[in-house]
Parts: structure tokens; C-alpha cells; sequence
């Protein structure tokens, strides 16, 4: 049931406030500031390393991820498409946990990997959206995203929502190895509850980002720049704008820009910028600057500062509430995730089942 919306996509998407509320009031209860795992607890104080496999968009969420686990609780990561890591081997040393994130719980390079660490890890653990998957069965200890059912071929959804309780269980590593004081924490608690409505305040840019959009439909190819937890998030957009409107689109991180991708710049090329005015914003709006002096045109998404400060040549801009800076890379899949939908509605492709990819990949 699509609930009134043209796509399941769109549904879906619109549907993030909600579930994230869910995933948020599930690991961080009512009253209490500490992040609660169901089942079993996970002692982070007792692990020196952590290893994150997935696939597509899961596997995005774990390189989000890895900035939060190594920033906020100093904790080193390593992060792999499972596809690569399960023909690798690699070794696995002592006081290692291993973490495979998957919506279907089903996709069988990351369900390989997973058996590869079975004898080796710590502990297997896993960020999954079905809790019956055979991803949840195989692992010490499965950890539910509550995203509900998604339909779309495009996880929208699920990422956002893998990305809220990676965010969380990063932060009881922090808090669990010391590295994370009780203000510190209660501080990132009220920030993740008030996400919610910062997604309804993003959602409201719909009609902005559907003109954006309008615009983007008819580039051959598009780049997606960021910096910091930005650049996992345009590895994402990319991806999503490839699925379904099959325009050609890459990410780079913005500072590799002129190690090669900025030869393809010209005035047919749309390059989407995500910056929050974050520590980073300087460093980013200046590759802004390299790309708009080859006529190349920008797509700036940030807050009411970054805009305000770096607007000028701009080709279109969509605005985005401010959020504690752990948080940009949920907001920001938002319109992330709008522009790759109301472009693919532009161009009139299969939103929902786009050409050549199944929802669940359980051959290799
Ligand atoms: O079910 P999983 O999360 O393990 O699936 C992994 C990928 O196949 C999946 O994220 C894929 O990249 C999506 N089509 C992305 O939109």
C-alpha cells in the first residue's frame, strides 16, 4: 500500500521522522541518557578494533560510521564491501569486533563475510532490518534498525535508520571506553531527539529540491562532492541518483577534486555540494570555488550560515536546518535521497523497480 503516494520511494522517504523517532526511543528510552542495547550487552571497553562489512547503501552507512566510532570513542575501523573482504581473508586479530549491516539480512557476500569472522571475531554482530534474516540468526547479537517494511528497490529508510543506530552505538563505545562525559553525552541525546523534527523541517524542502531536480534531469553526468561525514553521504546520493533516474553520477571527497576529477569539469556538469557550515565549510566551499571557475554548476546544499556565507555563483541552493554536527549525515540523506527521486519522476524511469537490480541480492 502506497498510503496515497505515487511511489513506495516517496512513501518511504517521508516516512523517516517517524522511524527514526522509533530507532531513537529504542535505544535511548525516555529518562535515561545511555544508549541500551537489546538482548546481551556489548562491553566497547574490551575491544581494540572494529570491522565493518556490508554492501551498496549498508556499506555507505558503515563508512558514515567509522568517522563517528573513530572521533567520538578513539576507536580504530576498518570498513570493507563484503564482496572484497570474503575472498581477501584478512587476517582478524585478537579483541576484534566484527559488525556486518544489511537491511535484507540476506545478501550473500555480506552473510559470506560474516562466516568467514564466525570463528575468528570477538563477537559477530549485526545492524539488520529483518530480525528473522539469516544475517540476525548467524550473529551473536542482531540489532534492529525499525524501519518497517521497505519496498523500493532504493533503500531510503533503511540507511537513514542504520545510520541513527550506528550513530548511537558509537556513541556507547565512546561512553563505554571513557572517552565520552555524561554532559558530553546527554548533549548528542537531546540532539538525536530532536532529529525527527529537523527531518520533517528537510522534508519541507521538497518543492525545492523537486525544481532542483527539474534542472539535474537533463545532465548526462553529475558529481557529488563533501568532506568529513559528508563524503560517505555523496557516495550515497550518487549511488541513488544512478539506480533510478540512470544518469551517470560519481562522489569523490572534495579534496580529491584536483587529483583528477576536476578535468571533467565544464558547463554541462552539475556538481552537488553537501557542507553543513561545519568545521570542514571553508575547505569545501573553496573546491566550490575551483569548480565554479570552470563554469561548472553548483548545486549547494546547506544551512541558513553556509548559504548566507557562500552563495554567490551558485546554481541552485537548497537549505537545510542546522543540526549538531553528528547528526548531518541523516539530515542530509534527505535531500539527498529527494533529488535522485524527483529526477528519476522527471525523467519518467521506474522509480520502484528500476532496471537490472533486485531488492535483495542473495547470489553473488
Ligand atoms: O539488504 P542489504 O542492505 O544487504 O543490501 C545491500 C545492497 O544491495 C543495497 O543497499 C543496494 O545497494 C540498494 N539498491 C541501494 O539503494
Amino acid at each position: 500500500d502506497k498510503g496515497g503516494y505515487k511511489h513506495f520511494m516517496a512513501k518511504e522517504i517521508a516516512e523517516q521522522p517517524t522511524v527514526i523517532a522509533e530507532a531513537i526511543s529504542s535505544y535511548l528510552p525516555a529518562g535515561s541518557d545511555s544508549v541500551q542495547l537489546p538482548g546481551e550487552t556489548i562491553d566497547f571497553a574490551s575491544i581494540d578494533r572494529l570491522t565493518m562489512v556490508a554492501c551498496g547503501t549498508a556499506y555507505y552507512a558503515c563508512l558514515t560510521a567509522k568517522y563517528w566510532f573513530e572521533q567520538l570513542a578513539r576507536l580504530p575501523v576498518e570498513v570493507d564491501v563484503a564482496s572484497e573482504f570474503r575472498y581477501r581473508e584478512p587476517p582478524i586479530p585478537a579483541r576484534t569486533l566484527a559488525l556486518f549491516v544489511s537491511q535484507s539480512g540476506e545478501t550473500a557476500d555480506t552473510l559470506a563475510a560474516l562466516r568467514y569472522c564466525r570463528d575468528k571475531a570477538d563477537k559477530i554482530l549485526s545492524v539488520v532490518n529483518v530480525p528473522e534474516s539469516s544475517i540476525a540468526r548467524e550473529s551473536d547479537l542482531a540489532l534492529p534498525i525499525h524501519a518497517g517494511v521497505e519496498v523500493g528497490v532504493a533503500s531510503t529508510k533503511a540507511f537513514t535508520c542504520q545510520l541513527s543506530v550506528l550513530l548511537m552505538l558509537a556513541l556507547k563505545a565512546a561512553c563505554d571506553r571513557g572517552m565520552l562525559s555524561p554532559t558530553a553525552m546527554a548533549d548528542h541525546a537531546a540532539a538525536l531527539r530532536g532529529l525527527p523534527s529537523a527531518l520533517n523541517a528537510a522534508l519541507d524542502q521538497n518543492d525545492t529540491v523537486r525544481a532542483a531536480a527539474q534542472k539535474l534531469s537533463e545532465a548526462r553526468d553529475v558529481l557529488f562532492l563533501g568532506r568529513g561525514l559528508m563524503y560517505p553521504l555523496a557516495l550515497e546520493g550518487a549511488l541513488k541518483l544512478k539506480e533510478i533516474s540512470y544518469i551517470h553520477a560519481e562522489a569523490y571527497a572534495s579534496g580529491e577534486l584536483k587529483h583528477g576529477p576536476i578535468a571533467l569539469i565544464d558547463q554541462q556538469m552539475p556538481v552537488v555540494v553537501l557542507a553543513p557550515r561545519d568545521a570542514l565549510f571553508d575547505k569545501t566551499v573553496s573546491n566550490m570555488q575551483e569548480v565554479m571557475a570552470r563554469k561548472g554548476k553548483v548545486m549547494l546544499i546547506s544551512d541558513a550560515d553556509g548559504l548566507s556565507e557562500a552563495r554567490d555563483g551558485v546554481w541552485s541552493t537548497i537549505q537545510m536546518p542546522h543540526v549538531h554536527p553528528s547528526l548531518t549525515p541523516i539530515l542530509y540523506a534527505i535531500p539527498a535521497q529527494l533529488l535522485a527521486y524527483h529526477t528519476a519522476v522527471a525523467k519518467g524511469t521506474d522509480v520502484d523497480q528500476p532496471r537490472n537490480l533486485a531488492k535483495s541480492v542473495t547470489v553473488e
